[in-house]
């Protein structure tokens, strides 16, 4: 899809020769702004029933008299935000997305001068709207033929609204990656699958790309990522990706990706229903794919290092078993009292292999506890950190990239759960607040830097009727990775 900026007035939509025409509509009236043919219709549809200035409220036309343009939509946003132009742009989409319309235009009015956070949740909003899962199901109807959208602004503004669209397309497309990689079945999005898709990046971007098998992890002494994958044939792999775009000599961000490429629980086997969506679990891993594609698109001026421990977590013959203790690659042991805490497990040996980059901060991202859904539910994932400025800048990132998350407490007393009677800690901690026991559990091994953790379980996929991967959070860690370049 191309993406561009056309200037025209307000006054001038009636003129526009294109395909398809959207006039998202702010503010409680028929903006003044706006020309005759377009405010005789709208006044008309007010009056009839047809239209309220009230969001998600939608009025589609078919070649309207007076107006250039072959179909035109009209639609309510809750206010002038970038939030409100993405929701009210989805839902436009959703009235001209299933009609042949190739080339559209979208245009806002009667709120103050778009800005380049609207340029990119138009490009966000429309991306997300024709994306369409076949790699499994080629019989999947086809994408909408959509293939240019042009965002109407005055002369003034098209520039910063063209590195909007740019920033929107690099972040789009990592998002892209990231549902693509989730929504694929966990025989075919395996570890090397993940894998070959890093190198496949680092081929474009040219970033460094190194994948370690078992023996080599083993080497490393990963013992703890090691227990998890030891109960699946599927041969594990760690990941490492870099991304040079400042001096050598400048500490990278690292970013840590939950890869578990299918979650049975293992010997603590989980509950038959819903078990397909378990195939999700490593949507941390490829919402860190999806942020290092649009890293390498927007080249920003820093370093960034991606881990991804990957692998299955299986019951089995050779499966890991409660009681069993293991050695992390910290040195500290593990009794691991429940299996399917895996994605603790694996992510402890990562967050200590990243102190070998002498990091400027690390994040990880992680489908890591049911109990997340529960506190924030689909909306908000959660943020854990003990450092109030990267806890501060995560926020802001997942603000300025519609991207939301919330703050979760830390507290020393959470803590206490993990005490285990034969090794230096437990797996898990008690029955309540259990996104909390897991957040402390990888802050043990987090104490060379300034540390966060996104706990994605609720937001990196929808089920139910609209099953499937979301590409959340890269907007929010490409907004990061954004704000700390040079
Ligand atoms: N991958 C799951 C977390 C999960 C569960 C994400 C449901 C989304 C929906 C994770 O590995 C897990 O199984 N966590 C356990 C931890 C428990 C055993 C302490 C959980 O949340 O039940
Ligand atoms: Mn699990
Ligand atoms: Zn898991």
């Amino acid at each position: 899809m191309d993406f561009k900026t056309q200037a025209a007035p307000a006054a001038g939509l009636s003129s526009l020769a294109v395909d398809a025409l959207l006039v998202v509509v702010v503010g409680q009236a028929v903006p003044a702004a706006l020309d005759k043919p377009l405010t005789a219709m709208l006044n008309d549809a007010v009056k009839h029933g047809d239209f309220e200035f009230k969001a998600p409220r939608c009025l589609y036309l078919h070649r309207p008299a007076g107006v250039k343009a072959a179909r035109l939509a009209f639609v309510a946003a809750a206010d002038g935000s970038a939030k409100a132009f993405k929701a009210a742009v989805a839902s436009g989409l959703g009235q001209l997305k299933a009609l042949g319309v190739t080339e559209l235009a979208v245009a806002s009015v009667g709120g103050e001068a778009l800005t380049s956070a609207h340029a990119e949740a138009l490009v966000m909003a429309t991306t997300d709207a024709v994306y369409v899962y076949r790699h499994t199901k080629p019989s999947a109807p086809a994408a909408p033929k959509l293939a240019t959208v042009a965002l109407i602004a005055t002369k003034t503004q098209t520039s910063a609204l063209a590195g909007g669209l740019r920033q929107g397309q690099a972040v789009a497309a990592g998002v892209g990656l990231a549902r693509e990689c989730a929504n694929r079945p966990g025989n075919h999005a395996t570890p090397s699958h993940l894998a070959s898709e890093a190198k496949k990046l680092g081929k474009q971007f040219g970033f460094k790309v190194e994948v370690f098998d078992r023996k080599r992890i083993e080497k490393i002494g990963m013992g703890s990522f090691l227990a998890v994958a030891q109960g699946s044939d599927e041969p594990p792999r760690f990941i490492v990706i870099q991304y040079h775009g400042a001096a050598r000599t400048k500490a990278p961000l690292v970013l840590v990706g939950k890869g578990i490429t299918f979650d049975s629980g293992g010997i603590s086997l989980k509950a038959g229903a819903e078990m397909d969506e378990m195939k999700f679990d490593m949507g941390g891993a490829a919402s860190v794919l999806g942020t290092m594609l649009a890293v390498g698109e927007l080249r920003p001026k820093v370093n960034v290092v991606a881990l991804i421990p990957t692998c299955e977590n299986m019951p089995g013959g050779r499966a890991v078993k409660p009681g069993d203790v293991v050695k992390s690659l910290s040195g500290q042991t593990i009794e691991i009292l429940n299996t399917d805490a895996e994605g603790r497990l694996i992510l402890c040996d990562a967050l200590t292999y990243a102190e070998r980059f002498k990091p400027a901060a690390v994040v990880d991202v992680a489908t890591l506890t049911g109990a997340c859904v529960v506190a924030l539910g689909h909306h908000n994932s959660g943020l854990f950190s003990s450092d109030d400025t990267l806890a501060g800048e995560l926020l802001a990132a997942s603000r300025s990239a519609l991207d939301p998350a919330w703050r979760m407490p830390l507290d020393e007393e959470y803590d206490e759960g993990l005490k285990s009677h034969f090794a230096d800690m437990a797996n898990i901690g008690g029955r309540t607040g259990g996104a909390i026991t897991a957040a402390k559990f990888l802050q043990r091994y987090t104490k060379k830097y300034p540390w966060a953790h996104l706990d994605i379980a609720g937001t990196a996929w929808k089920g139910g009727s609209a099953k499937g991967a979301t590409g959340r959070p890269v907007a929010l860690l490409t907004h990061f990775v954004l704000g700390r370049a040079d």
